[in-house]
């Protein structure tokens, strides 16, 4: 088991975001979470990665109890993530913004005589091309597709080389065309790299594209988690989040 959850709360002036939520990830397991607007999946993954303090409960991850860690230290154990919205400078090149990435990570082993530009540059164009993002690689980021954009924010998290990514709506905003190609691209990622990956979706073709199991969030609380067909003909998933009878 790579990610343990253990009865996590969080509630903002009275209103329960998180209620009582417990689940776990297997090592390179492709779990997602689903949810109407406002179910909480954004808090839990705030919760998780050490952006919120949570009101009670812990959370385990690879055998660290990372329960009261700050962000940048639980991003450190390899817990990386993104964002739901955009995340990157937008007037550095693509290359610069990963590169600003790795050197973030890699700080400790900077070398003041060698040229900015050449600075982890091998590691950069590695991680620009597993994103797919090369040819783009001397744009400026703000000017690039939204597509795009979102691609870049996945290869910012890698450049913290996570052994597991919590991606918050990866395909957000993006045409059918790039979502297809994103999620493609998601899966073949961590399944090359043998990362595990928790993620939050709305489009239901994505989430049954690659999940190997759901978990279902519902105005806080965990209603149902399993395997993708199991999920689908719940009932209470049916009719609580497809909304049928
Ligand atoms: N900082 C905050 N202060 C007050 N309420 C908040 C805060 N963050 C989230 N909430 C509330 O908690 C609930 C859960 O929000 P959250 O963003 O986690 O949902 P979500 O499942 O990610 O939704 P979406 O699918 O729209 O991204 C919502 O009712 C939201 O308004
Ligand atoms: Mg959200």
């Amino acid at each position: 088991m790579i990610l343990q959850v253990e009865n996590v709360w969080k509630s903002f002036n009275g209103f329960v975001a998180v209620n009582d939520v417990s689940f776990s990830v297997e090592k390179g397991e492709i779990c997602s979470i689903i949810g109407p607007n406002g179910a909480g999946k954004t808090t839990l993954f705030n919760l998780i990665t050490g952006h919120l303090s949570k009101d009670q409960g812990g959370v385990i991850f690879n055998g660290n109890d990372i329960s009261h860690l700050k962000a940048h230290k639980i991003c450190r154990l390899g817990l990386g993530r993104s964002f739901q919205r955009i995340n990157i400078f937008p007037r550095l090149t693509v290359f610069e913004n990963i590169q600003a990435a790795v050197l973030t990570y890699r700080g400790k082993s900077l070398n003041f005589f060698t040229s900015a530009q050449t600075l982890f540059k091998e590691e950069t164009e590695e991680i620009l091309d597993k994103v797919g993002l090369q040819v783009h690689s001397e744009e400026i980021s703000g000017n690039l597709a939204y597509g795009f954009q979102k691609q870049l924010e996945i290869g910012i998290a890698l450049a913290s080389e996570p052994e597991m990514l919590l991606l918050d709506e990866p395909t957000a905003g993006m045409s059918a065309q790039e979502t297809k190609s994103t999620i493609d691209l998601i899966g073949k990622i961590v399944r090359e790299k043998g990362i595990t990956l928790l993620f939050t979706e709305h489009d239901m073709s994505v989430v049954f594209a690659i999940s190997e199991r759901i978990l279902v969030l519902h105005q806080g609380q965990l209603i149902a988690s399993g395997h993708p067909e199991e999920v689908r003909s719940d009932p209470v998933v049916q009719k609580i989040y497809f909304g049928r009878k």
